[in-house]
């Protein structure tokens, strides 16, 4: 086990630390630079008799749990934009529960990090009676969702131990980027910006490597919020889900109550929150909701809200208000990639936080690394 390991103490602390190659691999094979005269573009061999069918559909469905539909939330933005078919969400027990509406003209996505989720496997099986084209995102070859699907993508982020997903999370935002391309490649009016996102591919791994040097400065962080009760995410837009993905992870393995919040809706609710002692995350990188973030900050900041801020480089002096709240910069990436960049802090807060009070970050209690039963 600790040969496994390696230098890390933790399953989870090495598959944080070696997603800069995860990603690589996830990434092998499938990004086509272009020669001298032709486009960049991506290539997925396990769709490619399908993009036509997954084109025509007249809405895509992304169904999951837990860390796995927050990645297909991350994803929803760059789908929607690139495709212009409508992306719904599922969780898949209450797509269950519902009995949701799934017709023959959607394509339907099941994401799972192992392939034998049950309760998404159930929303597979009932996909597949109501006749959707079935699509599976999967790190596991030979997983029942890989089996059961019509076709798909393996992220190919190699073996997670962990019980909290870190790297097969950033793997599969990256598979349904490059899912994203695939679907849109037929249109000449964005062309440019999916060249764009390829390139910030090829580079992703390189701004991996750097947010990691963090690690030090999250330790210290976690130090300051060991013994809170409770801590909020506010994130919105590309990071609604580096929110709750991020709030997820302390729950999981740092067991402490957190809430990621749709900042959007802070004055619907959580405003009413906002004290000196309850500590707020507020993800407020570069990108076109940046302005709203900031204004966000002030208003959180006038109720004198306890702040961490996590800002693009350079910003650091326009999100701080009135020099009080704690601030982290982070290297900024193409914007539908930014929430692979920004998770990792993240889930290096939660490990540190777990690690500091003292449970077990590889098998926190209660959960397991895959639900097979309801
Ligand atoms: C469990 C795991 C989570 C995981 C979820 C979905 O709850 O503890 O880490 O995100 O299942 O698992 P899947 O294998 O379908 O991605």
């Amino acid at each position: 086990e600790q040969i496994n390991k390696g230098k890390y103490e933790h399953y989870m602390q090495k598959e944080i630390h070696e997603q800069p190659e995860s990603l690589t691999t996830t990434m092998r094979g499938r990004l086509i630079r272009g020669g001298s005269c032709k486009a960049k573009t991506v290539l997925l061999g396990g769709l490619k008799d399908h993009l036509k069918t997954i084109r025509r559909s007249r809405r895509i469905v992304f169904i999951g749990c837990g860390t796995s539909y927050n990645a297909a939330l991350a994803a929803r933005p760059i789908l929607e934009e690139l495709s212009g078919i409508p992306v719904t969400m599922e969780i898949a027990s209450d797509l269950l529960d519902r009995q949701g509406p799934i017709y023959r003209e959607d394509t339907a996505v099941f994401v799972s990090q192992s392939g034998e989720t049950a309760d998404t496997l159930n929303a597979l099986e009932y996909a597949l009676e109501n006749g959707a084209l079935c699509v599976g995102i999967t790190n596991t070859v030979g997983s029942a969702i890989a089996r059961n699907t019509h076709c798909g993508v393996h992220i190919n982020a190699g073996c997670e131990i962990g019980v909290a997903s870190t790297k097969a999370y950033t793997s599969q935002i990256v598979v349904m980027a490059m899912l994203a391309i695939a679907i849109g490649a037929d249109a000449i009016s964005n062309q440019e910006r999916r060249e764009a996102i390829i390139d910030g591919l090829f580079d992703l791994p390189n701004k991996v490597r750097e947010v990691l040097k963090l690690d030090q400065e999250m330790k210290d962080l976690a130090k300051l919020l060991i013994a809170e009760q409770s801590l909020l995410m506010f994130g919105r837009g590309y990071n609604y889900a580096t929110a709750l993905e991020a709030a997820l992870k302390v729950k999981e393995v740092a067991l402490m109550h957190s809430e990621g919040i749709l900042a959007g809706e802070m004055k619907h609710g959580p405003l009413a929150l906002v004290d000196e002692n309850l500590p707020i995350l507020v993800i407020a990188t570069r990108d076109g909701c940046f302005s709203k973030q900031q204004s966000v900050i002030q208003q959180l900041h006038a109720r004198k809200g306890r702040l961490v801020v996590m800002c693009s480089k350079g910003d650091a002096a326009s999100v701080s208000v009135g020099g009080s709240s704690r601030v982290f910069e982070v290297p900024q990436v193409e914007d539908c990639l930014q929430p692979v960049v920004n998770i990792v802090p993240l889930q290096l807060l939660a490990y540190h936080l777990t690690v500091l009070r003292g449970f077990n970050v590889d098998q926190p209690r209660n959960l397991a690394k895959s639900v097979t039963t309801e």
